[in-house]
């Protein structure tokens, strides 16, 4: 925290974009160490996969996938690279990014931009230590949106822990509609024939925008296609009460704001699963108590992007301790034994 107090003001008097950019730049110069060790009561074992500690960074913080060893060594457990697109794009013109600092929020309408699958591709593949999970999506110009999935699925599996089929941003238009029912049910069928035999698990990451009958209805789809997890959410479309100059400004909202909503599509998601089908947490955490919350509400791992402006890097090992030290309070031996005890 004492280093990221001196690196917030420079970062905060960038523009948005700008701040975002000299950060991951200074990630890349950081000099490679060993992974953190955590405490063992919050190792659990999540869709085959070994996590030592359940807190890890959303999709959209490293789009290209430049500096996730940087991030696992400043105490991610994991950390979800992406969204990567088949073919490079520019995304949205800036302005495109807006910290609201008095409701501790972001929006966003960046649209995807990234360098493209294939030279995300060559840089992951010289990786070789702690989870790393490649988010993918369609280009905006594609003719064949589900087509892209399925090329994202075989490319990047090579090079993913996990992969994560985004189908709920709401900055590249349209792609939301792949939620609903028959394209629902396509998609995931071209994503399940697009897995290699022995790949790695497949995560679908979902709005918070659902109504009541889709939370159901997007579980059936998924457990028939045999997705191994969701992570709920992304940002809204929604505008709950903000002060910030910029709330009038078009896109996805993150962060503090978002946490009642993505609270209640986490509950609704565990209800429509009944522990069926792992969930991930995403939306507004930026604390233990946050991240306790969603667990004990069913979210088998957490995931933040937003409290990271405001609070810095160091935040994430702030959770993990908290939440051993929460396990211990409870009396609990393992992070597993929380998941959905609320
Ligand atoms: C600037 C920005 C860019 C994002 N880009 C992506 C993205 O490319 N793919 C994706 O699945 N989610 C993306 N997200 C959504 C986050 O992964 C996360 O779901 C959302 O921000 C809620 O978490 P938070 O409140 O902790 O930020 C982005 C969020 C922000 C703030």
């Amino acid at each position: 925290m004492a280093l990221y107090k001196l690196f917030r003001p420079f970062a905060f008097a960038l523009e948005a974009e700008a701040a975002h950019r000299a950060t991951i730049g200074a990630l890349k110069l950081m000099p490679r160490r060993r992974l953190p060790t955590f405490p063992a009561s919050l190792a659990s074992e999540v869709a085959g996969l070994r996590f030592p500690s359940p807190v890890g960074v959303a999709a959209g913080f490293d789009k290209d996938g430049e500096v996730p060893d940087a991030m696992l060594s400043l105490g991610f457990g994991f950390v979800e690279v992406g969204t990567l697109t088949p073919r490079p794009q520019q995304g949205n013109p800036r302005p495109r990014l807006f910290r609201l600092a008095e409701d501790e929020a972001v929006i966003n309408r960046m649209g995807f931009n990234n360098g493209g699958q294939a030279s995300a591709l060559a840089r992951l593949a010289r990786r070789r230590q702690g989870i790393v999970g490649v988010n993918i999506g369609a280009n905006k110009d594609s003719v064949d949106r589900i087509a892209d999935y399925a090329v994202g699925v075989a490319a990047m599996a090579p090079v993913a822990d996990y992969l994560t089929v985004n189908i709920s941003s709401p900055n590249t238009p349209g792609l939301r509609n792949l939620q609903a029912g028959g394209e629902l049910v396509e998609l995931l069928a071209a994503v399940a024939e697009a897995r290699p035999s022995g790949g790695p698990p497949v995560f679908l990451k979902v709005a918070p925008d659902l109504e009541a009958g889709d939370h159901g209805r997007i579980v059936r789809a998924a457990i028939d296609a045999r997705i191994d997890a969701l992570i709920v959410a992304n940002t809204t479309l929604s505008r709950p009460p903000l002060r910030s100059r910029f709330a009038g400004q078009a896109g996805g909202l993150s962060g503090a704001p978002l946490k009642p909503l993505a609270q209640d599509a986490l509950r609704a998601f565990r209800s429509a699963t009944g522990g069926a089908l792992p969930l991930i947490a995403a939306g507004g955490i930026g604390s233990v108590d946050d991240a306790w919350d969603r667990i004990v509400a069913g979210a088998s791992l957490v995931q933040l992007y937003s409290a990271l402006v405001y609070h810095g890097p160091g935040l994430a090992r702030r959770i993990a301790d908290g939440l051993a030290a929460r396990l211990a309070e409870r009396g609990l031996r393992n992070i597993a034994d929380a998941v959905g005890s609320g």
